[in-house]
Order: structure tokens, then sequence, then C-alpha cells
């Protein structure tokens, strides 16, 4: 490989790595090893789900078996109908009855570093399975049943998966708010899921300091009356309030607890959790994602996309936040199902330096490790000294998702962290889609930096045009998957028109992701980005729209228009354009004021990275805000396309004139 080829657009990407040949060996073998395995796999799990997932099912437990594999009515999917098991079940129980009991299923690490190094605790399978116990039973204690919907807002502690598990094990779904969100995103979101109960800590350490999570949730429950009961989990010490009758310590419910608690015989289609995600309209839509399937698809996708190998000394690290999909189903559920240890870390990558990652794969002698592109352009601007000061040699699989991977971001992870000897997966999928959907299989495909190559098994992802007919190579279109996966979304909650309108009715019968993409003349996908009002900001979803309203949520701002720009480190960054009303001076002091109100409003992430204040936003004659123009501007581009419905052109020199 030389220097000239690594300058090659991705439109022109001719590199091509093969599985490392010693990979099996360095794995304790391996589950898909060769191209003509996963064709023939892929075939037979497309042309015959019913035998393929319930192959797969049947390495899990269930209380009662299945009557069908899959009934299908689009858009309702049911999956292992009329079976009942339960996830926690999965996770933990069934591992201990396999004699698994004393090996290590969770490991974390604490942020702050004292003399001794940072804080590290692990746990046993028996004794994650305790602490959940005792904690599902300080739930109960305190009135949740099954079907309850349960708020968890809480930093990446251990008690954060122990709380999701307890939800699982009494079948009270579970609704994880990240941690970094605000006190009217929590509210919103209690309000939607009608969610009555509410988990916390009194404060989250990032960057060596402390995010007052209780004191947000204080704030928000001045927002919705919903809130009947929190549990606060002691993990800073900072001061906080304690509202008597609504607010109990973690400690004291679960003081007197017993550590067993029988698991709910769940459903397969009994909802397991809601993820609060973005949309291109209106507020963060609630995702529903059930039991059975999801449980399934976690299990086997954690196991054949990295390749884990449970008895080979394998330690997981996937670095998303519980707050995220990537977490629940990565750090979480598909990886304890699967006996392996999952790593969990609690703060940021550069605290106390930026070597802190390597460092931890390093001592925790990680073997697979899963991160964000956003995160490894971050790693490239700090320099090669950091991870050079490490040994990583203990890494197997490196894995990436939540945005297209830029070849250049992709070749330095290869070389710098992978040392050449380790695949890349790069996954693409969804909140929506539960699981992974289009990813290498790293045994066995050969991987392309900046495609996320071929659909996994049981996946019929494609590229189609609005018709559905599905377009020739190297041609973009719309990204669907034709057939039902087992852990698809099963509605937006309490939204059953969203749910069809968003999802399956671009193509008839189908359900369309809101990217585009295409498909070389290999085969492999090319996810080109969001066809909707959603901008992907290092890897999290938000929608313009939930910026837009918080921005005219101010008093200054009249009007506003948000749209992605390209930035550097977090792949599309935000740029708003707004109109004031008279009594504002659009100046440096006003920006602040704004950014400052939107972090409020919805997050320290959803901050513009630009504002530009504007006498008026272009606009066609029927009053649509023309983003695209919006995007050219801020893109410092010249406008080339179709202007001829722009109602005043001199909007648009105004603008471009305001940024020399
Ligand atoms: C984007 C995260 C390119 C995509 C699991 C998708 C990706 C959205 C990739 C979902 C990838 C995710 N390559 N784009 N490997 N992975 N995306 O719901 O636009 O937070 O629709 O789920 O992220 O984001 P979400």
């Amino acid at each position: 490989m030389n220097e000239d080829q690594n300058i090659k657009s991705s439109l022109s990407e001719e590199r091509v790595f093969d599985p490392p040949q010693d990979f099996a060996e360095r794995c304790g073998g391996v589950w898909v090893d060769s191209m003509d395995t996963y064709r023939e796999l892929h075939k037979a799990s497309i042309e015959d789900p019913e035998n393929f997932w319930s192959t797969v099912a049947n390495e899990l437990d269930w209380f009662e078996p299945w009557t069908k594999v899959v009934d299908w009515n689009p858009p309702d999917a049911k999956w292992f109908v009329n079976a009942r098991t339960n996830v926690c079940h999965n996770c933990l129980d069934r591992l201990i009855n396999l004699g698994h009991g004393d090996e290590p299923a969770l490991i974390w690490e604490g942020e702050p570093s004292g003399d001794d190094g940072p804080e590290v605790k692990t746990y046993t399978y028996r004794e994650l399975h305790a602490e959940v116990c005792r904690f599902a039973n300080g739930l109960k204690s305190l009135g949740v049943g099954r079907g309850d919907i349960v708020t968890i807002y809480m930093g990446m502690v251990p008690e954060l998966t122990i709380a999701v598990l307890a939800c699982a094990r009494i079948g009270a779904p579970h609704s994880v708010i990240f941690g970094g969100f605000s006190a009217s995103a929590i509210a919103d979101r209690v309000e939607d899921a009608k969610s009555r109960f509410l988990i916390t800590c009194d404060g989250a350490w990032r960057r060596g300091a402390v995010v007052p999570l209780k004191a947000q949730v204080d704030q928000a429950a001045t927002m919705t009356d919903k809130i009947e009961t929190t549990i606060v989990l002691r993990r800073c010490d900072n001061e906080i309030d304690m509202r008597v009758g609504r607010d109990h310590f973690w400690s004291d419910i679960v003081a007197d607890q017993p550590d067993d608690c029988p698991c709910e015989p769940m459903a397969s289609e009994d909802m397991l959790f809601l993820l609060y995600t973005s949309g291109s309209t209106g507020k963060p839509k609630g995702i529903v994602h059930t039991t059975g399937g999801y449980m399934v698809h976690t299990y086997l996708t954690s196991r054949y996309t990295f390749n884990l190998r449970p008895g080979h000394s394998h330690v997981f690290w996937c670095t998303a936040d519980v707050g995220w999909i990537t977490g629940h189903s990565y750090i979480i559920y598909g990886i304890l199902q699967n006996h392996v240890p999952t790593l969990m870390y609690e703060g940021a990558p550069n605290h106390p330096e930026p070597d802190r990652f390597w460092d931890i794969i390093e001592r925790h002698k990680v073997t697979h490790f899963y991160t964000a592109p956003t995160a490894i352009r971050a790693f490239m601007k700090w320099g090669d000294e950091h991870p050079r000061k490490h040994d990583l040699s203990s890494l197997r699989v490196l894995g990436t998702v939540g945005e297209p991977i830029n070849p250049e971001a992709w070749m330095w992870y290869h070389r710098m962290i992978g040392r050449e000897q380790c695949p890349i997966v790069d996954t693409w999928w969804q909140t929506e889609t539960g699981g992974h959907m289009i990813t290498p299989l790293p045994g066995a495909t050969p991987t392309v930096p900046g495609s996320c190559t071929l659909p996994f098994l049981g996946i019929d992802a494609a590229v189609v045009d609005s018709t559905g007919r599905e377009l020739p190579p190297n041609e973009g279109g719309l990204l669907v998957i034709r057939k039902p996966w087992p852990s698809m979304l099963r509605g937006v909650y309490g939204d059953r028109q969203r749910f069809i309108d968003t999802y399956f009715s671009a193509v008839e019968g189908m359900y369309f992701a809101g990217d585009s993409a295409r498909r070389d003349d290999q085969g492999n996908f090319w996810i080109m980005g969001r066809m909707d009002d959603v901008i992907n900001v290092s890897g999290h979803r938000l929608g313009t729209m939930e910026v837009e309203s918080a921005l005219v949520s101010h008093d200054a701002v009249v009007e506003a228009a948000v749209v992605g720009m390209p930035h550097e480190i977090k792949g599309t960054g935000i740029a708003a354009f707004c109109t004031l009303s008279g009594d504002y001076t659009p100046d440096d002091a006003l920006r602040g004021q704004l950014r400052a109100h939107v972090a409020e409003e919805i997050g320290p992430i959803a901050k513009p990275d630009i504002i530009r204040f504007t006498d008026a936003l272009p606009k066609t004659r029927s009053g649509k805000i023309m983003r695209r123009l919006l995007r050219d501007v801020a893109e410092g581009k010249e406008s080339t396309g179709d202007m001829t419905t722009l109602e005043d052109f001199s909007v648009l020199a105004k603008l471009r004139g305001d940024q020399e």
C-alpha cells in the first residue's frame, strides 16, 4: 500500500483487505470462515427464515415454545409467536446454570483516577445476578410491576446495567435517557411514555467534573407531574435535594432485599424497552422493541459480527453510552448473552490524558473494541504518540458504528490501532433495527474502507427507487429492508400513524431506513447519508426541527433554520440561521446565549457550531425554507441548483455577503 493510494476518494476506493491469515487461530476459531460459507448461509437464511432463526433461537432458553417463527403482516411483525422467555434469564441465569457463574460478566472502570489508578469493579455472572435480583426486588417494593415503564437517567455506572437488567427481569420496560440530555428532554420523554418511575444518580463524572443529574431530574419534575417515584444512586457525593415521599436512595431500597427474584415469563412480543430517537418532524419518538426477537437478533449479531468465541479470554469493549441503542445491544444484551465479559467505562476518552482508551485496552487486555468514527477522528487529531505508548496486541476485532467512516479514518484505525492485524467491522444499523443489518463478518468478508459491505444473515437489504425496483450498481437510491427481521421495531410508542408514515410509506411493503445508499460492482453497500431532516452529529441523531424549536423558544429568535454542515471531527456539525426580533443585537454575546439556550433545551450535543443572523430566510413561493441553499451557504459553496422558486434572491446574496 503506497501513500498515493491513500488519497483516493471513497467513490473509487480500490483497497480491499482480506481477513488476516491467522484470524481463526488468534480468536480460538471462527463462526463464518469464508465468503462461500457466508453466501450459502445468507441464501438459506433468506429463503427459509423460519428454519434459520429457530435454529439460533434454540440455543437460548425459553419457558414456553413458539407456535410460529414469524408472522408478517406489513408493517406488523411478530416473532416466536406465543413463546415465553426472559432476556435477563438468558443473560445471567442461563450462563450460571451452564456452570459459568464464577466467570467475569461485567468489568467496569470509573473515570477518576487516584494514586492506585482508577477504580475497577468486576462482577461475575453470579454477583451480577445477585445485584440485579436485589434491585429488582427493590423496584417491586416501590410498586413497580410488569408493564410499568421505568425511566433511567444515569451515568455510565455498573448500576445502570443492573437497573436495565432488573427491569427486564420483572417485565417493566425501560426507557433509558442519555445522561447528556437536559431537563426538558427528560420531561418530554417521561410525558410521552407516561412513566411514573425514574432511576437516576446524584451526578455523573465527566472529564473530572460532576454533571448534576439529580438536579436535572428535579427540574424535569417541575415540567411534568408524571414522576411519582425516583430512585437515586449515590456516585459523586455532590449535594442534592431529596424530596420526601418521592425520592429514595438506591442503597435504602436494596438494603434488606433477598438476592433472588424470579424472572417474569414474558411473551415474545411483550415490550422490552422504549428508546427515544430523533426523526424529521416533531418531538423524538419512542421506538418500541419487544422481547423474543430482539433477544435472538442481538445474540446472533454479537456472536457473528464480532466473532465472539466464549472460553477464549475475550474482553469486549463498546465505548457507546447505554443511553443509545449501541449501548443497549452491544454493551448489555447481546454481549452478556454470549458469555463474554463486557467492559463499561464511565468517562471521557481524554481524561486525564488523550491515551485513556489505549491505556484501558492495555490494562484489561481488550480483544474486541467497538467505537464511532467521530471518536476515531478525534484520536487522529490528538496524535499517534498516544496509541503508540501502549501495547494493543490483545486486540482481535475492531468495530465502528453510527455514521459513515471516511477512508482516512478507517486506514488510521486499521494501521494505528489494529496494527494491520484486526479486521474492521463497519456496522450499519439503527435504533429502529435493534441490531446489526449490514456489516462485514470478520473471518469471511473482504473489507473496503468506507463501506459497510454486505447484509447480515437473514437480512434482505436493497437499494431501490420509490417504486421498489432494485437499482443497478453505482446508482444511489433508497436503502430498504424487504423482509422482516427479529429485532425490528414494533412501533412508535403511542403513534401508529407515525410508525407507518415514517418507515413503511416511502416504498410499498418495505421498511425504509431514512438513508440513501448505493452498491458497488461487488455488491458492497455504501451509505450516502440521511434523506430526511435528521442530522448525525458525532454519531448522535438530531432532528433539525428539534434544534429549530429550541432556538425559537428563545425570546430573541423569530425564525430559525438549521442544517447540517461538514465538520472535521463530528462528521456533521450544526449550522443555524436565525432572524431576530428588533430588540436584540446580532452579536457574539447573543450567539453565546443561544448556544447555551439550546444546550439547556436539548443537551450540549445539540449546540450549533455556527449561528448566522439574517434579515430573512430564503424561501420558496409557497413559504418553505430552502434548506439546500442554506447548506450551500454553510459549506461556503456557490449554489448551482435550481433557484427559480426562491422568493427573494437578495436574501441569499446577503447571507453570502455576511460570510466574508
Ligand atoms: C447512521 C446507531 C454509515 C445512519 C446504531 C443511520 C451509519 C443512523 C452507520 C442511525 C454506518 C449508523 N455507516 N452510517 N456504519 N451506522 N449510521 O439510530 O444514517 O443512532 O440511519 O443508530 O446512523 O443512528 P442511530
